[in-house]
């Protein structure tokens, strides 16, 4: 009958799957093939022509799905169920033996506790949800609560599985790990790269990150990503075993991908050596670990520590120290940055440094090339920490190569030509042009549109770059008179990531003063200094017309800085820039200033021990802000700060319906407003 062979296809459809998972398995994860590679590849031929002719057949978790399905417009967002944390670093023993007793003071008993220590693989967090045994939803770290949506993506990682082995996982699980690209293989990519001309990736983790970010899955099916899980969260909890190295257990069974280096630990002497272990075995690895991390084996002691800020009290990691070389530089290029300045940039005779092979190195500025006392042709040490740019740090004295050549400053901008100024000592250099170097246009854009500042999501370095070198962007506040045709024309940008720059610079508008003041990228005026501007003029009128005694007066602010303001808004030019964006629509609904009591009219009680302020600290900074701090729970109080071990306080306020906040929250509160 029809409907029995129908049966019968898919039967045999869901019994390839099967085997195929099973075998990619043994190979991805196990490193261990059963079968040779043309006998799998005869099996997964066989189920894609299965599939073919029965196109109804044809699941989002079948292996023949991992070549990448149709390109994505852009990522949605995912909110995660628990936030991702990032965690502690303990950067000597003392800070270990410390974490462990820390642990202690939760255990009963004089015993030591034990750990899980495992490698810190350097690559980009990933969270995977499978349901039903099925990979359902992949999504990055993003901020920790909202991630992207990458499951397309995350679908086409060989170590990835589709779908869990065996019948006995739970109902729907989330499993977090790393995914990294290998040394070897991103050595291979960037070789392409360099072979095509093109911008070489700077670590295997950049690599990975933008491997993982294509709008087009089959172009992250080409890409060597890999996997590591390290940890899971079952939904029912009840079904969760004891111990974090159980949890592991378990994932390994399910044919996910764990780090055969973890090892279980009693006390923090097994964890230091366990860490010099896996610092003399790291050279050896085929990819970048950047430290070890210590994880509380037990599961109910781990709940019962907690968290603390945007990490877990009950693990910690320790970072290995930066890894060194010695090469030779052969030239000194000049790069441009916002402000005109010029920086050095050592080009390297390509060496490896922990397996990865570097080219360029930071010189900082011309006092460090002096303090370094390096010439182009000298041997140096240079040293590789993890993401930052590589350092030079030391010249290696009497191996420098025949012929020296002195690191000089050059006469005109390297990037527009223009003029340059600079200081009588020879160390510092600005290009004069300003807005007119393109160099300079782009970096201001990018500040002025980065996550700090005006946030404009998706307004990517290729996409300012364009902007610039084809004139749609001539000043600042033409990025807000952009159009679809205009955005959509240009290279690799879909109408659909048009629409969602427009709609981001949209939202941008709608700004806060401070976030607007740094946008501006006056010379030396950060994040922090803007706040401390806004706060002490309370708006732009009084800051844009504020002589260098008034700006004087603001913390943080000296002469440089306030000679910095002064010009910026003495030229023209900019003055002219900040009243487009204000017609253009940029604005701000808050005019704070000392003066300015958030917390005016609220009812505040701490309650149990503060991990980062006295009691008196924080009341006097609460009081700062407008609050009365009263010593008992009622109906008229606004809300509760719990510290560690409340008293019958905080159930006081839960009976009431008060609202509560943890030291945590509100630290980030007080820090906003810098009391
Ligand atoms: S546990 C709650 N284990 O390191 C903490 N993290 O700085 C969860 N990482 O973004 C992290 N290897 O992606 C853990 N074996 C490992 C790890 C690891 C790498 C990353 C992780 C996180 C970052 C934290």
């Amino acid at each position: 009958m029809v409907g029995e062979s129908l049966k019968g296809i898919e039967d045999q459809v869901v019994k390839l799957r099967e085997k195929i998972n099973y075998h990619n398995h043994k190979y991805h994860t196990l490193d261990s093939p059963e079968i040779k590679d043309s006998e799998f590849d005869a099996l997964f031929e066989e189920l894609k022509s299965l599939e073919a002719r029965n196109p109804n057949l044809i699941t989002d978790d079948s292996p023949t799905q991992r070549m990448g399905s149709i390109p994505l417009e852009s990522f949605s967002q995912v909110r995660h169920e628990r936030p991702m944390l990032s965690l502690d670093n303990a950067f000597t023993e003392k800070d270990l033996e410390d974490f462990e007793n820390r642990v202690r003071k939760n255990i009963s008993g004089n015993s030591f506790p034990t750990f899980v220590g495992e490698p810190k693989i350097d690559g980009v967090a990933v969270s995977l949800i499978y349901q039903e045994g099925r990979l359902s939803r992949a999504a990055t770290r993003g901020d920790g609560l909202i991630g992207e949506d990458i499951t397309k993506n995350v679908r086409t990682i060989g170590t990835v599985p589709l779908a869990l082995l065996g019948s006995d996982f739970p109902l729907t699980i989330e499993i977090r790990g790393e995914i990294y690209i290998p040394i070897p293989e991103f050595e291979n990519m960037n070789l392409a790269l360099r072979k095509l001309g093109k911008k070489e990736f700077a670590n295997p983790r950049n690599a990975a990150a933008g491997s993982l970010r294509q709008l087009d899955p089959s172009e992250t099916a080409k890409r060597p990503l890999k996997f590591f899980a390290y940890s899971a969260d079952y939904q029912d909890q009840n079904e969760m075993p004891s111990e974090h190295s159980k949890v592991l257990e378990d994932l390994d069974h399910w044919g996910v991908r764990t780090n055969p280096l973890r090892k279980i630990l009693t006390g923090s002497s097994a964890c230091s050596v366990y860490y010099d272990r896996l610092a003399l075995e790291r050279p050896e690895l085929t990819y970048e670990i950047d430290g070890v991390v210590f994880k509380v084996n037990s599961l109910s002691l781990q709940k019962k520590m907690g968290f603390l800020s945007r990490a877990p009290r009950w693990a910690i990691a320790k970072k290995f120290p930066a890894e060194e070389a010695v090469t030779y530089i052969q030239a000194v290029k000049f790069q441009v940055g916002r402000t005109g300045a010029l920086t050095p940039v050592a080009q390297l005779e390509p060496i490896k440094v922990g397996g990865v092979t570097i080219r360029n190195a930071s010189l900082h500025n011309m006092d460090e090339v002096r303090r370094l006392r390096i010439r182009i042709g000298d041997a140096v040490l240079v040293q590789r920490a993890g993401d930052v740019i590589p350092k030079v740090k030391k010249r290696i004295i009497g191996q420098s190569k025949a012929q020296t050549q002195e690191i000089e400053l050059p006469l005109k901008c390297p990037v527009c030509g223009g003029n340059i100024i600079r200081d009588s000592g020879l160390v510092v250099a600005r290009c004069l042009s300003g807005w007119n170097c393109t160099a300079q246009k782009k970096e201001r854009i990018r500040h002025f549109s980065s996550r700090l500042a005006m946030d404009i999501r998706g307004l990517g370095n290729k996409i300012i770059s364009q902007l610039v070198d084809e004139n749609h962007v001539v000043r600042i506040s033409d990025l807000y008179s952009l159009d679809h045709k205009t955005l959509s024309c240009l290279d690799r940008l879909g109408s659909k990531s048009a629409t969602n720059i427009l709609l981001a610079l949209e939202k941008s508008k709608m700004t806060t003063f401070s976030r607007f003041i740094f946008a501006l990228g006056i010379p030396d005026v950060g994040e922090s200094t803007a706040k401390e501007l806004c706060l002490f003029f309370g708006n732009l009128e009084n800051l844009a017309k504020a002589n260098e005694e008034a700006l004087l007066q603001v913390p943080d602010v000296g002469m440089v800085i306030a000679s910095n303001v002064r010009q910026f808004f003495d030229h023209q030019d900019n003055f002219d820039v900040v009243m487009e964006l204000l017609d253009l629509g940029v604005t701000w609904d808050e005019e704070i200033s000392r003066e300015y009591k958030p917390l005016e009219g609220q009812v505040i009680v701490i309650t149990g021990t503060l991990e980062n302020y006295s009691r008196q600290e924080l009341k006097e900074k609460l009081e700062l802000l407008g609050a009365t701090v009263s010593g008992s729970v009622s109906k008229g109080t606004s809300m509760v700060i719990v510290g560690e071990s409340p008293g019958s306080k905080l159930k006081r306020a839960r009976d009431l319906g008060v609202k509560i906040f943890s030291e945590i929250d509100l630290k980030d509160f007080l820090e906003e407003y810098r009391v």
